[in-house]
C-alpha cells in the first residue's frame, strides 16, 4: 500500500512487515531513510518512521503486521540529550540499564545512528543474552558499525563470547567477565554496552552492581518508567542519566521473547549440516557442576547447544549436540576450521532452533 505521511509525524510499523520511501524525507531510529531501499520489520519488532517532510511510503504488511500514524516524535527528548553527552565524550564506556521492553536495545541503536552520522566510531557490545540481537540467543556479541542500522540485528559481530545460557542469573560471572573483556576492546573508541532487563529483585540489584563495577563504565543510561532503578544506581558509584522509557513501546510476551530467540538460533544455524569433531586436539569444555567426560556421558546431552570455540575463547558457531561417543562429537553446526574448543552450554534446542529445555545436572 501507499501511505501519505504528514511531515513531524510519526508511522509506527508493526512487523512482519517492509517498506520503502518513494519520495520525500524520513528518519528510522535516527537513521536517514534513502529512496527506494526497502527496509524489513520482524515479527514481534516496531520501527518509528520519522517524516521529515511528506513522506511517501510504499509499505507490504505480513500478518499480523500493522502501521499506526502518532503526532510528533517517538523518541524521548532524553536520547537526544544523551546524544550530546556521547558527543562530547568521544570515548569511554556507557552503559544502557533498564528493565525489560522500556527501549534499551531500541536506544542503542539510535545512539550507534546518530553517532555514526556525527562521525564517531562507537562499537556496541549486546549483553542481552536472552534477547540477543548481535550474537545467538545465549551470546553475548560486539560490533563495530560501518552504516546506519535499524536493529541491533543488521550488525556483523567481530567478537561473540558464548554463555550457553538464555538466563543472566544462571552464568552471572561468565556474562560480566565476557562483557568487560568485549568492551575493553577498544578504549579510543565509545562503546555502547547493551544489558539484559533483569534490574528489578534483590538479586537482580546486587548482580547489577557488581557488574557496573567490573566494567567501570563512564556513564550509565538507566532508562526507567519510575523509580526502579534507584537501588541500583545508589548502590553502584559512576555518573548516571536518567532516560524515559518511549511510550510506544511494544510489549512482548514470554512466547513473543522465545519465538524471538528461535529466529535469534536460526540465523546462526542456517545452512548447518552433521559434522562429527575428535576430541583430543580440540579440549571439551564442560559446565563448572561437571566434573569430568566420564560424568558428563551418563547424563542425556543430546540437544544441548555447544559453542565452537577459537584459540582465544571466543565463538566461532554454535552447534547443537547429537551424540557423544568415546572421543567423537557429533554436532548439527555450520562449518567452521580454527576451532580448538567446544564449549557444552544449559540451552537443549532443536535443530530448528526451537528451545525444548534446560540441561538437568
Ligand atoms: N522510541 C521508540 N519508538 C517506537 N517504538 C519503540 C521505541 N522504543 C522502543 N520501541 C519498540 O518497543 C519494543 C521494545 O523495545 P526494545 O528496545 O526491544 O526494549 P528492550 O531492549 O528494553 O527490551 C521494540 O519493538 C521497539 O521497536
Ligand atoms: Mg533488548
Amino acid at each position: 500500500m501507499r501511505y501519505l505521511l504528514a511531515p513531524e509525524n510519526t508511522l509506527l510499523v508493526r512487523g512482519p512487515a517492509s517498506f520503502r520511501l518513494m519520495n520525500g524525507e524520513a528518519a528510522v531510529l535516527g537513521a536517514p531513510l534513502t529512496r527506494n531501499i526497502r527496509l524489513v520489520v520482524r515479527q514481534e519488532k516496531q520501527l518509528p518512521i520519522e517524516a521529515r517532510s511528506e513522506a511517501d511510503l510504499e509499505i507490504t504488511l505480513g500478518e499480523p503486521g500493522s502501521v499506526f500514524e502518532v503526532q510528533g516524535s517517538t523518541i524521548p527528548t532524553s536520547w537526544d540529550s544523551a546524544v550530546e553527552a556521547l558527543a562530547e565524550m568521544e570515548q569511554g564506556k556507557v552503559m544502557v540499564i533498564g528493565a525489560a521492553d522500556v527501549g534499551k536495545s531500541t536506544l542503542s541503536t539510535y545512539l550507534t545512528n546518530r553517532l555514526f552520522g556525527l562521525g564517531i566510531e562507537s562499537p556496541v557490545v549486546d549483553g542481552d543474552i536472552g534477547q540477543a540481537d548481535i550474537g545467538p540467543p545465549t551470546t553475548i556479541g560486539r560490533a563495530v558499525p560501518t552504516g546506519y542500522v535499524s536493529s541491533l540485528v543488521d550488525l556483523k559481530p567481530d567478537g561473540i563470547i558464548f554463555t550457553g545460557h538464555n538466563t543472566p542469573s544462571q552464568v552471572e560471572t561468565k556474562l560480566i567477565e565476557g562483557i568487560r573483556r568485549l568492551s575493553d576492546r577498544n578504549h579510543q573508541s565509545l562503546t555502547i554496552i547493551n544489558t539484559d532487563g533483569w534490574v528489578l529483585d534483590s538479586e537482580a540489584v546486587i548482580y547489577k552492581v557488581r557488574m557496573i563495577e567490573a566494567i567501570q563504565p563512564d556513564l550509565i543510561l538507566g532508562i526507567s518508567t519510575n523509580t526502579e532503578l534507584q537501588p541500583i544506581l545508589s548502590g553502584a558509584r559512576g555518573r548516571s542519566f536518567r532516560i524515559e522509557a518511549p511510550k510506544n513501546v511494544l510489549a512482548r510476551s514470554r512466547s513473543d521473547r522465545r519465538e524471538i530467540r528461535t529466529a535469534g538460533y536460526r540465523r546462526f544455524l542456517d545452512g548447518a549440516t552433521t559434522r562429527t569433531y575428535a576430541l583430543g586436539n580440540i579440549r571439551l569444555k564442560l559446565p563448572k557442576s561437571l566434573q569430568s567426560i566420564q560424568a558428563a556421558t551418563t547424563l542425556d546431552l543430546k540437544n544441548l547447544i555447544v559453542g565452537l570455540l577459537d584459540a582465544d575463547g571466543y565463538l566461532l558457531q554454535i552447534g547443537i549436540l547429537l551424540g557423544l561417543e568415546r572421543n567423537l562429537l557429533r554436532l548439527h553446526s555450520r562449518a567452521t576450521n580454527q576451532v580448538k574448543e567446544i564449549e557444552l552450554g544449559h540451552v537443549k534446542l532443536s535443530i530448528d532452533g526451537v528451545e525444548l529445555g534446560y540441561l538437568e545436572l
